[in-house]
């Protein structure tokens, strides 16, 4: 048993509270990822479970166990860190090999471990190196080496890949979730990249400001956004939030946004670009621009103050300046209050927890 819970987790700098009352579990043999602007205390949740920082409330347990005050040595996690911290005299091959000769592993044990690691992130040819003379992606991965040659039960993972570039960074992700799974590690994984947390997670922390914004499998995040700052923090391009008191009086708002009280009432329209369709009869916009994408174009339109995006298959027609209309489905509208909470939309989430 390796599961992580953590329960109203506090962390005060003085008056601030980088982290306020968070609360959630991390099932063993499963992959979180907490999620959120810089700033929102993603590192300093992990560094409290890890043991690196003390904690201000709460608790931490880990298989069970409560280890909020227990030593970060006898937790039985491994952690790769936001800044890959290497040793600057050791070569790659000692770096990684570090904490087992701590650990005083068996040598034939450690080259096993050293050798397979290596070939994972494809440091086999660079272990003679000093890490002066890595790139930035390949200290990354001397630091992910190091994690996996460790063998926790638990694995934390501060931006691991925040180094790499767009095509390793892919093929490095794909290598994390593989080694997770066939591992069944428990991992905590932190990232403000929402194609990581999309892709990788069993389950997505978004965080606001130090707190829970919501929690859940990213296709719940996605489709049902519990407020108006989850619907904009997921998706490329965001979903459009469109305040209902801004709308031409013509627009009609019953029309566009069937199910919103009378005259707005501080209520906002959500609906995502790719559920954005061009058809006569819906809100008059005009075309300020079109990217085209190859796949795909993005509309950029105005109607009013309003901007907002549509986003279509392959190439479109539309031109800038020309005047069109917009419609979406009625089961494609979200419906935020004057809280940014979502109050319907497709099976309507349920109340944001904290
Ligand atoms: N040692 C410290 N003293 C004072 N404030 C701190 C300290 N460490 C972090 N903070 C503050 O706590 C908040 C959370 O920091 P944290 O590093 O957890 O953010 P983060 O979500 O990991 O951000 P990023 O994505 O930029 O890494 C920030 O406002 C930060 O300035
Ligand atoms: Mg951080």
């Amino acid at each position: 048993m390796s599961g992580v819970r953590i329960d109203g987790l506090v962390k005060q700098w003085g008056t601030f509270r980088a982290v306020d009352g968070v609360t959630f579990d991390a099932p063993e043999g499963t992959l979180t990822v907490l999620l959120g602007p810089s700033g929102c205390g993603k590192s300093t949740i992990l560094r409290m479970i890890a043991g690196l920082e003390t904690v201000d409330g709460g608790q931490v347990t880990i298989a069970g166990q409560d280890v909020t005050r227990q030593d970060a040595a006898k937790r039985g996690v491994s952690m790769v860190f936001q800044s890959y911290a290497l040793f600057p005299h050791l070569d790659v091959r000692e770096n990684i090999l570090f904490g087992l000769k701590v650990r005083r592993v068996a040598r034939d044990e450690r080259d096993r471990r050293l050798a397979d690691a290596a070939r994972m992130v494809g440091l086999t040819d660079l272990l003679d190196r000093k890490p002066a003379a890595l790139s930035g992606g390949q200290r990354q991965r001397v630091a992910l080496a190091r994690t996996i040659v460790a063998n926790q039960p638990v694995c934390l993972m501060d931006e691991p890949l925040s180094n790499l570039d767009a095509k390793l960074r892919a093929e490095m992700r794909d290598e994390i979730h593989a080694l997770q799974r066939a591992l069944g590690l428990t991992m905590v994984y932190v990232t403000h990249d929402q194609t990581e947390a999309m892709s990788m997670a069993d389950q997505v922390v978004l965080l606001k400001d130090g707190r829970i914004e919501q929690i859940g499998p990213p296709a719940d995040l996605y489709e049902r956004p519990a407020t108006v700052f989850a619907a904009q923090f997921l998706g490329m391009p965001p979903m459009n939030v469109l305040p209902l008191a801004d709308l031409d009086p013509a627009a009609a708002v019953p029309r566009v946004a069937p199910g919103a009280p009378d005259a707005g009432a501080g209520w906002s329209l959500g609906v995502r670009p790719e559920k954005v369709v061009l058809a006569p009869g819906g809100l008059a916009v005009e075309v300020a621009a079109v990217d085209y994408m190859g796949a795909e174009t993005v509309l950029r339109l105005r109607h009013g103050p309003l901007a907002l995006m549509a986003r279509v298959d392959g190439r479109a027609e539309a031109r800038p300046g020309d005047r069109v209309a917009v419609s979406w489905a009625a089961e494609d509208l979200h419906l935020f209050d004057d809280t940014g909470i979502r109050r319907s939309g497709p099976a309507a989430a349920p109340p944001k927890p904290g």
